[in-house]
């Protein structure tokens, strides 16, 4: 709901309030977000307002009508350069003269039901709930510039979202260096400022620091949303857990670079701005035009990281997903790259697909290397035909084979690359990101499309549209796998090329856009080079993204911790693969790798032709166990528990009458025998029956500890103990209990760990990544 008292402006949701006001002086005053506040009248918020009488020492008075005003010292709602606010700003602009002051203040107000779509860009969306937008107009006092700040409360979600418009009314040009999508200026400091940063195979790492002076950036120059700094970010106090305390999320709907900077002034204040990365951005608007910024998305929990979590995992689940496959659950895939990477054919993708589909697999993905002579990464990315000596009936042939399977079919593609060894390279070099005749900086020996050329959209999306209607292909993984260098559009003229960033994502969009449209039925999986564009903007086109190249399951239940913070495990692709791992050479124990990926989207990406019948049996077994469980897997309410040697995840569907949860330790902690796991979010009163899965171990994994139970003396990986681990498996454990689920929450003691004092059946088997899945059912 939003409200006007007055200069006032309340926003509120179901459970927090914003709340900002105009000050004699014109600007907009933030006064508050956080916790809901209840509030009548102009009155009530008083008590928010700050109370200046004189302006601090060595700064600049606004005006001299009133002195008791610096607005370097000042929560503002938007703020600049030029005026005496020397902090992070909010616009920067060139005008016409030179002079790169800007003085925006209160012009009008607009108070809507419902909400604007963005003109160019995804943005948020609600069909169930209730959703309002405030528009706060504001207008440069000397260059005829109109400045949009846009609030659209999401009542039932509580997230409010941002963006903003810059409207040229002045008679002449204006270059617009940067424009933030959203401000938020707090009245103290000492927050935490969380981002998630890593790089390839190592995506999405949290990082806290604390900020008491001076200012932290999180920021991407890669040309996309990147695997260095993810633009979700939180903030939060230093006493701040998983299940308590105040804590804000934030994050952007877009693709490119982004900008999220969080600064303490002198007078410890705290501003936190996001938006596109200013960092070589510059956009010409010409008389009459207007530039809109991508939507920030914000929202306030005062029950810790989880509870900030869930609000956006609701709000990533219901307002930015959208399409048919919203609220599926989605197929189990296989998928041929770290089975075969470029080394395909028919053949061979045929025998791995029937292997999948003996185990359980319900979707069959043949993944790079099907196209033009693509036989390593040095050719072919820009000629989308069919290798037909690798597949001789074409896709369609393998396809319909695949089908006959009983298994769907799916394609890899990487629409916004070319290799300059590539017919399409030779016949329009002009489409390419770079500088003419000057030399170029390779990244994985591709380069990139020109999507700021609207005729490059065009007939990429149209060669796209001829794959994806070549067969009857019902997933998509679009690949992108190289990051920017030498930023220049041949499309754009010279005064332009800092707009080449922004419009290449413009147009990544209305391709993205119009396929989707075209075929609402494919699955589409977002990829780039693993978690290299993963974002909101990314959703809002497909609902789910390859979060990682990295399979490694100690990684990656690090990694999709990270992404937990800001993003539901419904968006988060996870595959179980072989091991020693690809990315690591770590080995894991292969329960734990499906452990871990079951919380995300599961597939399955290994050599299943060459596994061991003990292996193939231990997966079917796991993706019938993930066929049961994986609507509550995928839609439920994700809690995270411990986060350390040990992680602790629980799932609780939304009636709560099913949950999973999941153990894992880092390494084992010699003659630690007790170990207990934590659920969440169960109902505190309901009786649960709390369960594992039917456990047994290959007895190769206890060594030379055989001849502690043997008969006859086994030399270790001899042939005779290769034999025998063939025919005798030990059992694991059996944890069964019921009680309501306050007991449960309390801790759930399980068996005692093998500690080298010896071993039975009621002993847990719990070696270095050793993890287990526990199921909890209502009765
Ligand atoms: C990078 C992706 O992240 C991998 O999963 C795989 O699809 C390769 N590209 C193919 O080249």
């Amino acid at each position: 709901m939003i409200r006007q008292f007055g200069d006032t402006f309340v926003l509120d949701t179901e459970n927090t309030t914003y709340c900002m006001k105009k000050l004699v002086t014109g600007q907009m005053e933030h006064l508050y977000y956080g916790k809901k506040l209840y509030i009548d009248r102009e009155e009530d918020v008083l008590s928010l307002v700050e109370k200046h009488e004189f302006a601090p020492g060595n700064t600049n008075i606004y005006d001299s009508d009133h002195p008791q005003y610096s607005l370097e010292d000042m929560r503002l709602e938007m703020s600049s350069y030029g005026k005496g606010d020397i902090r992070e700003p909010f616009i920067e602009t060139v005008h016409d003269d030179g002079a790169m002051t800007d003085d925006f203040i209160f012009e009008s107000a607009v108070i809507e039901d419902g909400r604007q779509k963005l003109s160019v860009m995804p943005c948020a969306y609600d069909d169930e709930k209730t959703v309002n937008e405030l528009t706060i107009i504001l207008a440069d006092k000397n260059y005829g510039l109109k400045l949009e700040l846009h609030y659209c409360v999401f009542e039932g979600r509580d997230v409010i979202t941002r963006y903003s418009k810059l409207i040229n009314e002045s008679e002449s040009d204006v270059r617009l260096k940067r424009l933030m999508s959203m401000q938020l200026d707090f009245e103290d400091s000492g927050y935490v400022f969380t981002t998630f940063n890593g790089g390839w195979a190592r995506e999405m790492n949290r990082h806290d620091t604390l900020i008491y002076a001076g200012k932290h950036v999180n920021s991407s120059y890669t040309g996309s949303s990147s695997s260095r700094a993810n633009p979700f970010v939180m903030l939060s106090h230093e006493d701040t857990s998983e299940d308590h305390g105040d804590c804000y999320g934030f994050n952007l709907v877009y693709s490119g670079n982004h900008y999220e900077a969080c600064e303490v002034s002198s007078f410890n204040k705290t501003r936190y701005v996001s938006g596109i990365n200013p960092q070589s951005f510059e956009f010409l608007i010409q008389k009459g035009e207007a530039f809109e910024t991508p939507e920030a998305v914000m929202t306030y929990s005062p029950y810790g990281f989880n509870g900030m979590s869930q609000i956006m995992h609701e709000f990533v689940r219901e307002c930015i997903v959208r399409g048919k496959w919203k609220h599926k659950v989605r197929p189990v895939l296989l998928n041929s790259w770290e089975a075969a990477y470029f080394d395909i054919n028919e053949s061979r993708l045929l025998k791995l697909a029937k292997a999948g589909k003996d185990v359980g697999v319900e979707l069959f993905v043949m993944d790079d290397g099907w196209f033009g002579t693509r036989n390593d990464d040095k050719q072919s990315l820009g000629d989308w035909y069919v290798n037909k000596k690798k597949l001789p009936q074409g896709i369609s042939g393998l396809c319909k084979k695949i089908n006959d399977m009983g298994l769907d079919f799916g394609i890899w593609v990487e629409p916004e690359m070319v290799n300059v060894n590539s017919n399409l390279y030779k016949e329009h070099p002009e489409w390419v990101i770079e500088i003419p005749g000057k030399p170029h900086t390779e990244g994985r020996n591709q380069r990139i499309l020109d999507f700021a050329n609207p005729q490059v959209v065009e007939y990429m999306t149209n060669v796209m549209s001829d794959v994806f209607s070549s067969a009857a292909i019902s997933y998509v993984k679009w690949d992108m796998n190289r990051i920017f260098s030498d930023y220049y559009s041949k499309y754009l003229p010279k005064e332009r090329q800092g707009e080449c960033a922004h419009r290449y994502i413009l147009g990544l969009y209305s391709m993205m856009e119009t396929l989707t449209q075209k075929y609402p039925d494919i699955l589409f999986e977002g990829c780039a080079a693993g978690g290299n564009r993963f974002d909101l903007g990314i959703l809002s086109y497909f609902p789910q993204i390859w979060a990682s190249d990295d399979t490694d399951a100690l990684y990656r239940v690090n990694g999709m911790t990270g992404y937990s913070y800001g993003y539901p495990m419904s968006v988060v692709s996870a595959h179980v693969s072989a091991c020693p791992n690809h990315q690591t050479l770590r080995t894991t124990p292969l329960a734990t790798r499906f452990n871990v990926a079951a919380f995300g989207v599961c597939g399955y990406e290994c050599n299943l032709c060459d596994m061991s019948k003990n292996d193939l049996l231990e997966i079917k077994e796991q993706i019938s166990i993930y066929k049961n469980w994986r609507e509550v897997l995928m839609y439920g309410t994700f809690y995270r528990g411990r986060c350390g040697n040990v992680h602790e995840w629980t799932c609780v569907s939304k009636d709560r009458k099913r949950a999973v949860g999941m153990i894992m330790q880092e390494l084992v902690q010699p003659n630690i025998q007790f170990e207990q796991f934590f659920p969440k979010g169960l109902e505190e009163q309901a009786k649960y029956k709390f369960f594992n899965r039917d456990l047994r171990y290959n007895i190769k994994g206890f060594g030379d500890l055989v001849n502690t139970a043997s008969p006859i003396h086994i030399k270790q990986d001899s042939v005779l103990h290769n034999v025998i681990s063939k025919f005798v498996t030990m059992p694991g454990e059996c944890e069964e209990y019921t009680s309501s689920g306050s007991v449960l929450m309390a801790g759930v003691k399980l068996k005692q760990g093998f500690a080298a004092t010896g071993y039975n059946d009621n002993t847990r088997y719990y070696q270095d990544f050793g993890s287990r899945i526990y199921f909890m059912e209502m009765i």
